[in-house]
């Protein structure tokens, strides 16, 4: 059976585990410039219908360092563009790379894709999810606390793909997820109602925050809500991660973002550029996680 990675819920709790300690160790492998083209030979395709900064860099760049080679197919080059079907694309691609690296906007198109892939399909953002986002943040949690087992995480702002993802890994790694977003903005209620205890709505920011271990945030306007942007502004008024907000946390939180952030909007810039906030390490760690989970598929 052809393993994909479309959501955390596809590995098992130990295997999400292996993946961050594995994702340390090549973290340090590369940093002593040790060769590790333990992929070699392999290629890639990523195939990307929304903008990618982070995501795409980490997947070729990271392929590149495991001795493989990456395929970046824009989908309107791809006769996808010209209306072939997403399955017959899946059949055909899967029968020439090692795996595919997906970023759509439908959850559902991504799991056709998979349905008909004989390779393992990664998921690099969904409208529902961004499981690669989580690897590397929970990688990071545990580079600066250790496990985050136990742990009190405050998810602030919108109920989208990255906090569905963070209800997610809050059942896989065992934390308390509190979510505070506004009036008709919150997750979908099946992911909320399967992680039960593990993740629960609060009524304000406040709620969230008190106590936490970690403040996680993201754009209140996903891509394709580009149109939103303005109604979306207002309602989410005082859900900004700010200073005040900060200091009712525990005295040693965290603050990440998965970027691209807007600040003065979701998230204060004495926030993120300030002392708690390892954003940078989370953008970094999505190299190392990813060549993690790379090898885990393919190797
Ligand atoms: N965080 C994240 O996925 O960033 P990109 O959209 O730049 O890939
Ligand atoms: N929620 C954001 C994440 C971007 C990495 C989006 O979907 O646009």
């Amino acid at each position: 059976m052809t393993r994909h990675f479309l959501s955390l819920l596809d590995c098992t709790p130990k295997e999400l585990r292996m993946l961050v300690e594995r994702a340390v160790t090549l973290k340090a492998i590369l940093r002593r410039r040790e060769p590790h083209e333990y992929l070699r030979g392999s290629s890639l395709a990523l195939i990307f219908e929304k903008s990618s900064t982070r995501t795409r860099v980490s997947f070729e760049a990271g392929i590149t360092q495991l001795g493989g080679n990456s395929m970046f197919l824009a989908p309107a080059e791809l006769q996808l563009g010209r209306g072939e079907p997403l399955e017959d694309t899946a059949r055909v691609i899967s029968r020439m790379v090692d795996a595919i690296v997906i970023r759509t906007h439908e959850h559902a198109k991504l799991a056709a894709f998979a349905s008909q892939s004989r390779v393992p399909v990664i998921n690099a953002l969904t409208d529902r999810f961004h499981p690669c986002q989580l690897l590397a943040d929970m990688q990071t949690y545990f580079e600066h606390r250790g496990d985050i087992a136990g742990r009190t995480v405050a998810w602030i702002g919108d109920g989208n793909n990255v906090c569905q993802s963070w209800i997610n890994a809050a059942r896989q790694f065992g934390f308390t997820l509190r979510i505070a977003t506004p009036p008709g903005y919150g997750p979908d209620p099946e992911i909320l109602g399967a992680a039960g205890d593990a993740a629960r709505p609060v009524a304000t920011p406040q709620e969230a925050a008190t106590g936490a271990d970690l403040v996680v945030t993201d754009t209140w306007a996903s891509m394709g809500q580009e149109s939103e942007k303005e109604v979306r502004a207002r309602a989410f008024q005082g859900f900004c991660v700010d200073a005040r907000l900060m200091e009712i946390t525990a005295p040693d939180a965290l603050f990440m973002h998965c970027l691209p952030a807007y600040r003065g909007v979701e998230v204060a810039s004495d926030v993120i550029d300030g002392p708690r906030s390892v954003v940078w390490d989370e953008a970094e760690n999505r190299l190392h996680a990813q060549k993690a989970l790379l090898e885990f598929l393919l190797a």
